[in-house]
């Protein structure tokens, strides 16, 4: 795979955009591109390494822009481990973007809220996260480089301007750790109370191997959760796919606001 052709193939689609912030946009978030100025989209289709874009229906679309004057680059629609048991299968577009010349990764995700306050249509800035899936998405990796340091994995300093944002703009930001399982059927409650004893506010299916990667390239990284439902036996929901997505359309716009601001702020 050769990730210099897919970057010079970008590159020649993007009006000479050199974006210094990415962002993988998690289950819901995908208008979230709208708010691009200037935007030239691509689809996975054609880019190299790409997950097959229009697989089990999440989008595939790489878009280039601007928020005033930050260059961005988003990948709308991410793989999930649980789709194929490839546990690697966001490694060319996280590698992509770095090579593009962002310094900077955010993610979004859809998560089950494990703090009894941080009902459904919350908002969690991660802290950290446990990965309780047992593997690795640098598994196979060569160099002694695949020692990656996870110290200060979600930077302290970009999860400040987080809370100074949300304080401006009076919305309530949790922030805590994010468990991954590998899905893709819910938790038990057994699983989940077992999460909490080990410290985890938020438990989901996604963002922890892009956070690895995302390390492993240089790039330094936030993420974000919405709340889509509190996790299994913690209420009386009974958990489905649908039923979570309806439930975070607050948690969606207030992200969306926090993340506009910060990108505005960025440059
Ligand atoms: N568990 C795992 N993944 C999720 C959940 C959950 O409760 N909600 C949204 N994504």
């Amino acid at each position: 795979m050769n990730i210099n052709k897919t970057v010079e193939y970008i590159q020649s689609k993007s009006h000479a955009i050199k974006p210094k912030v990415g962002i993988i946009l998690g289950s819901g978030l995908g208008s979230f591109v709208d708010v691009l100025e200037d935007s030239v989209s691509l689809s996975y289709d054609d880019l190299d390494g790409f997950p097959d874009a229009g697989v089990s229906g999440h989008e595939g679309n790489l878009h280039l822009g601007k928020i005033h004057n930050t260059e961005i680059v988003i990948c709308q629609g991410r793989v999930h481990y649980y789709e194929s048991g490839i546990v690697d299968a966001m490694k060319i577009p996280v590698r992509t973007l770095a090579a593009l010349g962002c310094e900077t990764l955010i993610l979004t995700n859809a998560a089950g809220s494990l703090m009894e306050e941080a009902t459904p249509g919350s908002v969690m800035l991660l802290n950290d996260h446990i990965n309780f899936t047992g593997v690795n998405p640098l598994f196979g990796e060569e160099s002694t480089q695949r020692f990656v340091d996870m110290n200060d994995a979600y930077n302290e300093s970009m999860r400040s301007t987080f809370h100074s944002i949300a304080k401006d703009k009076n919305i309530p930001l949790y922030e805590g750790v994010y468990i991954w399982f590998s899905g893709p059927s819910f938790e038990t409650h057994a699983e989940i109370r077992a999460a909490k004893k080990l410290g985890a506010d938020a438990v989901g299916m996604s963002t922890v191997p892009e956070v690895i990667l995302a390390r492993h390239a240089g790039m330094k990284v936030a993420a974000l959760s919405v709340m889509t439902n509190m996790a299994a036996g913690m209420s009386d929901e009974v958990l489905s796919h649908e039923q979570t997505m309806e439930n975070a359309d607050k948690g969606i716009q207030d992200l969306k606001s926090l993340l506009i601001r910060f990108l505005e702020l960025y440059s």
